[in-house]
């Protein structure tokens, strides 16, 4: 048999200059968000590992800015923040005050970085006293419009604190049309929106709840969030959002939803952000731990896949070890 009568796929794979040529994909420190958890303490010194999520924190104010400005001197360029704060009560009035954690945050990371893209997550449940992402009537139905309402006072909040960007993770239906009306109202026209569209009821949320202390104290959130089985109902979120003025769509998890990256690539122009969940992160950490994989090659492969999927952007709590691994 003749060479040329079969392909010969390792011709282009020979060396490590040849295969640099013709790669496809790459994630660059750019397309990385770090999401990071703020507390509402008189601890100044607070530093609280996260147990479910070896490697990650919850910070004080004080904290997250020197932990901030080492990723910033490492090429950290976006970051996502959740916020933890002293008083819980049914109307989440924490999530929309001016003095609220969240808030305060933004504020002194603008201040110190004015650079930095600081995008915040935009939810109810962190605030709440149930831990539902909304606000609960009598027989425990979430109530969609008064929710949106909530969303919208949240994330003028955070705009005005000097937040880049808002990213609403409620799954309420309307919330991104009451958003963008309120930053529109307000002057805020410029200030995008990114919508996490499509995002399902998953069991890879399981460590975040712990960081983020937002675990329901009853039901769940599957009225609101996707059902796993479904990916033409993504298109439909997706969809939606777009038209209420959604301008980055986001699909959660990552990892078991690259199909679903594939879909929205394939259907949408906008900017795609895949969110590399809390579960995602903490088992690969903890088959690291056991010694059973190699922890940067695994990590480097998933952030590969997701731009192989279609996301522009990737939301991971690797991206400070990303950031030092690519600046190697
Ligand atoms: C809700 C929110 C959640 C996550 C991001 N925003 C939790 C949930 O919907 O239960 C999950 C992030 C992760 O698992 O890393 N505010």
């Amino acid at each position: 048999m003749l060479d040329s009568d079969f392909y010969r796929g390792r011709r282009l794979r020979m060396n490590p200059g040849i295969r640099a040529l013709v790669r496809e994909n790459e994630i660059r420190p750019a397309d990385l968000v770090m999401p990071y958890f703020v507390v509402e303490t008189d601890d100044a010194s607070f530093k609280k590992p996260i147990g479910s999520m070896p490697g990650q924190f919850q910070l004080s104010l004080q904290e997250l800015e020197k932990t901030v400005g080492a990723a910033v001197k490492n090429g950290l360029n976006s970051l996502m923040l959740f916020g933890i704060p002293k008083v819980k009560d049914e109307l989440a009035t924490q999530a929309y005050a001016d003095e609220g954690i969240v808030q305060e945050a933004v504020r002194r990371l603008k201040d110190r970085f004015p650079e930095l893209v600081i995008i915040t997550d935009v939810c109810l449940c962190e605030y709440t006293s149930h831990g539902h992402c909304g606000i609960v009537h009598k027989g425990g139905e979430i109530q969609n419009d008064p929710t949106i309402d909530l969303l919208a006072k949240a994330s003028l909040s955070h705009v005005r604190a000097g937040a880049d960007m808002v990213a609403p993770s409620d799954m309420m239906d309307g919330r991104i049309l009451a958003i963008r009306e309120m930053l529109d109202d307000n002057g805020f026209m410029n200030t995008p929106i990114m919508s996490y569209a499509v995002k399902y009821a998953s069991a890879f949320y399981g460590p975040f709840r712990e960081a983020a202390d937002s675990t329901p104290k009853f039901g769940d959130r599957k009225t609101h969030q996707m059902d796993p089985a479904n990916s033409r109902e993504a298109l439909r979120e997706a969809e939606a959002d777009l038209a209420e003025g959604a301008d980055i769509l986001m699909v959660k998890p990552g990892m078991p939803y690259l199909d679903v990256i594939r879909q929205l690539r394939d259907n949408f122009d906008t900017p795609i952000a895949a969110y590399n969940v809390s579960g995602e992160y903490s088992m690969v950490k903890a088959a690291a731990q056991n010694g059973w994989v190699d922890e940067q090659r695994m990590v480097m492969e998933m952030m590969t896949s997701f731009k192989r999927a279609g996301s522009d952007i990737v939301i991971t709590y690797f991206a400070e070890d990303v950031l030092g691994w690519l600046n190697k």
